[in-house]
């Protein structure tokens, strides 16, 4: 087991009903001026939005509303969002919403406390975030985890990236999570989302660090429930303890427990972003369609690990480990296939297959012209991310 500092302030408030305290909430954490931050109208639709803006009026917190927030969020709403908030006055950010409203409110947050800072300045890394604004979140879907880990994920249009800026500073104050506020959601999006919180643990349980069979089972039961309650969800999106379980598992898969004393991998999630960059698709998605072809590009470096995942996860106990390892990503993708109904090839996702020098593009999106190498399991160069969307493109 490697070292680790592990950190995760933020209040979480679960349940039925949990929204009716967001206004009590807010003044919990010193905010008077509240800038909230919607997507494309579901909250408006559902009549969550009014609620909660009825609310903070009743408590006497100023507000203002910004809404259109798109999945695959964009810098340059971000951008305009905050000379919105900063003009406002704002001392407070409220995400109603999912990752991609979380994530912009993130951008908010550090966007006003430091107004003489572009924020492409932190995603790009060229300036490490030192200073932000409280965030507190009404969550409304289960998938991304932001509502308690310490990422956000832009989309620069111009230049076709979409990537992450991580630091502690993106963890909100509170999340409030209402199981129930997840009832209005497509099924495709169920099947997203319980496919990213599937991942987020998988991405730090293929590794090869040894010795921490604590994470190791944390890890396993956590896959296991959600792929269970999953299947539950795809049938009834108002099965209340399908969905708490999904929810709840959603932000622990995220807020670094499940990886606690080993390094991260996420190749999938950095060779999928590139298909999010490029066609738009939807982050879920990405994964279900980079997994299977990673896996089988690498799984042979140490075939132990994911025959570990058949045993435990997909309860295949017999065969060596390669025929085992074998076996668990077999599974994992026809989970994702035939449960979650989601593509899991290029063939089978909706910008469908691509010509060698598209390939070569995202290959060279994704390590930045193969100047950075990509994940840690086995860190992969331009070569290699290329070889990989080549096992995709079927
Ligand atoms: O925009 P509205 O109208 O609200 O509709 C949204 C959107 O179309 C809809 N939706 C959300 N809640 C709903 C609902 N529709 C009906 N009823 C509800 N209750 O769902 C669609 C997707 O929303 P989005 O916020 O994009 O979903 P998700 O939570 O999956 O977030 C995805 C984004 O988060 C990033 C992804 O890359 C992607 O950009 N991620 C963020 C992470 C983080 N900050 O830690 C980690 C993840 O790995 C991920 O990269
Ligand atoms: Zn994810």
């Amino acid at each position: 087991m490697l070292s680790f500092e592990y950190r995760c302030p933020t209040e979480i408030i679960f349940g039925k009903a949990a929204e009716d305290k967001t206004a009590e909430k807010i003044k919990a954490y010193g905010g008077s001026r509240v800038f909230i931050v919607y997507g494309g109208g579901s909250v408006v639709k559902s009549g969550l939005l009014a609620r909660i803006q009825n609310q903070l009026t009743e408590a006497g917190l100023a507000y203002e509303a910004c809404g259109g927030v798109q999945p695959n969020p964009l810098l340059s709403f971000a951008r305009e969002a905050v000379k919105q908030a900063i003009a406002f006055k704002a001392d407070f950010i409220l995400a109603v919403g999912g990752g991609s409203v979380i994530d912009t409110s993130k951008a908010v947050a550090h966007g006003v406390a430091t107004p003489d800072t572009d924020i492409w300045e932190y995603w790009s890394g060229k300036k490490p975030i030192t200073k932000s604004t409280p965030i507190g979140v009404v969550l409304t879907i289960a998938a991304a985890g932001s509502e308690t880990s310490n990422s956000a994920v832009l989309t620069n249009k111009e230049i076709g990236k979409k990537c992450g800026a991580h630091t502690e500073l993106n963890r909100p104050c509170f999340a409030i999570m209402n199981p129930e506020l997840t009832y209005t959601l497509p099924k495709y999006q169920i099947a997203c989302g319980v496919a990213d919180i599937i991942m987020h643990t998988l991405e730090r349980y293929i590794t090869n660090v040894e010795g921490n069979s604590f994470t190791d089972r944390i890890a396993e039961e956590l896959m296991k429930n959600v792929m269970k309650y999953g299947i539950v969800a795809m049938a009834d999106r108002k099965n209340y303890e399908a969905m708490s379980e999904i929810m709840w598992c959603g932000s622990i898969s995220h807020n670094g427990l499940t990886g606690l004393g080993r390094p991260m991998d996420f190749a999938a999630h950095k060779l999928g972003h590139e298909l999010s960059a490029k066609f738009n698709t939807t982050h879920g998605a990405s994964l279900t369609i980079m997994w299977p072809a990673w896996a089988k590009h690498v799984y042979e470096d140490n075939p132990a690990r994911f025959a570990l995942l058949a045993d435990k996860v997909f309860g295949v106990n017999s065969g060596t480990a390669e025929e085992k390892a074998r076996a668990a990503i077999r599974l994992m993708t026809e989970y994702f296939k035939e449960k979650l109904s989601l593509p899991v090839c290029f063939g089978e996702a909706e910008f469908g297959l691509q010509d060698d020098a598209t390939l070569e593009y995202l290959a060279d999106m994704c390590t930045s012209g193969d100047t950075k190498k990509v994940a840690t399991f086995r860190p992969l160069d331009k070569a290699e991310c290329l070889a990989i969307y080549k096992l995709a493109n079927h």
